[in-house]
């Protein structure tokens, strides 16, 4: 190793006396690259709050040294000075402002009130290209995809003066192309002697950019070892603590009529010069898996928020469900017709931070426990029933939470996705939308959630899945859709499909 740049030892951090790190050390020189690798909620991001001062010096036993000096932060400025920078796993960039207003957001150029709006208009031209980011600096961050937004979140770092970057799953919303960027960058970053701790559930990516991989689980330091000796299969077995056979355990399952027919989807934004969904018609069968692959920006997420009710411009589409013709306006509408979706941004979309786990998946079907000893203004819920279902649903999804009652936002990123599935599943649809499920979940959820899609299809529901990650769509789907600029590309059965087909038709100009 070269000179240590950091030195973390025997981390230990706990919430309300349940030890979410049991002791934890690591160590990284300058210019490396480091992976932490583990399941969801084994302690990951914890570290890495840790590590920069999200929970300050005191919060936790144990030392952490930077270039030699111990540290004692009271809060991420202190680290920040330090060149510490975390990226976190979930987006934290202000929605209303510009770009550039968040690229220097606390960092501002110039003095005192009067900043220097030409400088930082240059600057932030600057560090867009450096992320290969072709935008305007004044465009409003709204209006970026998640995509977009984690390589915003970049620029905004390098204008720090950072001397180690930590991104905390920067990839789970990246699309294959965006990901290259990325991982370019970092190795770019490397080459100039910024360090790197990077984690990440996609174990190619980790084998591929790190010196070193560590391993947690259950808040214990497995082991850190040397990457070019691993293989992904080494990861995993350390990981989840035994050796996992397949990625993708495809199940047998009987596909029966259509249940959904759309007709000439069409969604277009006020102002924007082509539709980001345009003239899209397609069927969905009972029991059936049906993947939408496509680039980012191709109109897959617009897509489904036209089908579930909750698209924000303009939009028009014939929908048939069990061969009636339904209106779809709202997401009251579309929940009433059956159908649920999981969104692809479950900050934005998915949760309300602050209200309790259990009430977080309860949240759309209240009403079936409202009691009739009040009125409705006043209405009285039915704990007992309200709290079966939540247990039922916590156990049969594997929700790792200390209690119901915890906030959802103090749960890891991939068991949040994971409430927000049991919540979904709560209402019973016939037709369930996922927008990239499996996005930040780790290899052992990912396995659950697929045998829970087989099994739900059993039943007799119908799945769409949105994902950006073509093994998964096609190891799990029974068909695949491919949009590009909005329009549907291509329909394949899974039998004999390939990446390459897929990004062949994902990326083709013309009809
Ligand atoms: N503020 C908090 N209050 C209570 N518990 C917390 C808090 N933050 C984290 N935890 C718990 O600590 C454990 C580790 O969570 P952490 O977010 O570090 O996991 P992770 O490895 O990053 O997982 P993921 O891959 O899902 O992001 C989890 O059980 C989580 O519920
Ligand atoms: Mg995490």
């Amino acid at each position: 190793m070269k000179q240590p740049l950091l030195d973390m030892r025997d981390i230990v951090k706990s919430f309300s006396g349940v030890r979410a790190l049991n002791g934890v050390s690591i160590t990284l020189g300058e210019g490396e690259v480091l992976s932490v690798c583990g399941e969801n909620g084994s302690g990951k991001s914890t570290l890495m709050k840790v590590l920069s001062g999200v929970w300050p010096y005191g919060s936790y036993e144990g030392e952490i040294y930077f270039q030699g000096e111990l540290i004692q932060a009271s809060g991420i400025r202190d680290t920040e000075a330090l060149g510490i920078v975390i990226i976190h796993q979930e987006l934290a960039l202000v929605q209303e402002l510009s770009v550039m207003d968040n690229i220097f957001l606390g960092n501002e150029i110039g003095s005192f009130a009067r900043l220097n709006d030409e400088a930082m208009h240059h600057r932030a031209s600057e560090l867009l290209g450096r992320v290969k980011l072709n935008i305007q600096p004044d465009m409003l961050v709204r209006e970026l995809g998640v995509g977009q937004q984690q390589l915003v979140e970049i620029a905004k770092a390098l204008n720090k003066n950072v001397k180690l970057l930590i991104l905390d799953e920067p990839t789970s919303s990246l699309t294959s192309a965006d990901i290259r960027i990325l991982l370019d960058i970092v190795s770019e970053l490397r080459d100039q002697g910024i360090a790197c701790i990077y984690i990440s559930h996609k174990l190619d990516e980790v084998l591929a950019l790190s010196d070193w991989v560590a391993v947690i689980r259950d808040g214990d330091h497995i082991a850190t070892k040397v990457a070019a000796e691993l293989t992904q299969h080494d990861i995993i077995a350390m990981m989840v603590g035994r050796q996992l056979e397949e990625l993708f355990p495809r199940e047998d399952h009987e596909i029966g009529e259509v249940v959904l027919r759309v007709n000439n989807a069409t969604a277009i934004q006020a102002g924007a010069s082509r539709p980001q969904v345009d003239n899209v018609s397609f069927d969905l069968h009972r029991g059936e898996i049906l993947g939408i692959a496509g680039l980012i920006g191709s109109g897959r997420t617009e897509l489904m928020q036209c089908l579930y009710g909750c698209y924000d411009g303009q939009y028009q589409a014939t929908v048939e469900l069990d061969g009636q013709s339904k209106q779809i306006r709202t997401q009251r509408s579309a929940l009433a017709a059956g159908i649920a979706m999981v969104p692809e941004d479950r900050k934005r979309h998915g949760i309300v931070p602050i209200m309790s786990v259990g009430r977080n998946i309860t949240l759309s079907v209240l009403d079936n426990y409202k009691t009739n000893h009040f009125s409705s203004v006043f209405g009285g819920v039915d704990e007992d029933k309200e709290y079966q279902d939540i247990e039922e649903y916590i156990a049969r999804l594997k929700v790792k939470t200390a209690s119901p009652e915890l906030a959802i936002k103090h749960l890891s990123g991939g068991n949040q996705q994971k409430a927000i599935i049991a919540k979904c599943l709560l209402t019973h649809p016939k037709i369930l939308i996922l927008d990239e499920p499996t996005r930040g979940i780790d290899v052992g959820a990912k396995y659950e959630i697929y045998k829970l899609m087989y099994s739900l299809v059993k039943e007799g529901m119908s799945i769409i899945m949105v994902s950006s990650e073509l093994p998964e769509v096609i190891g799990i789907s029974d068909r695949v859709l491919v949009m590009h600029e909005g329009k549907l590309k291509g329909e394949f059965d899974h039998q004999g499909l390939t990446q390459e087909i897929i990004m062949n038709c994902a990326i083709k100009e013309g009809a």
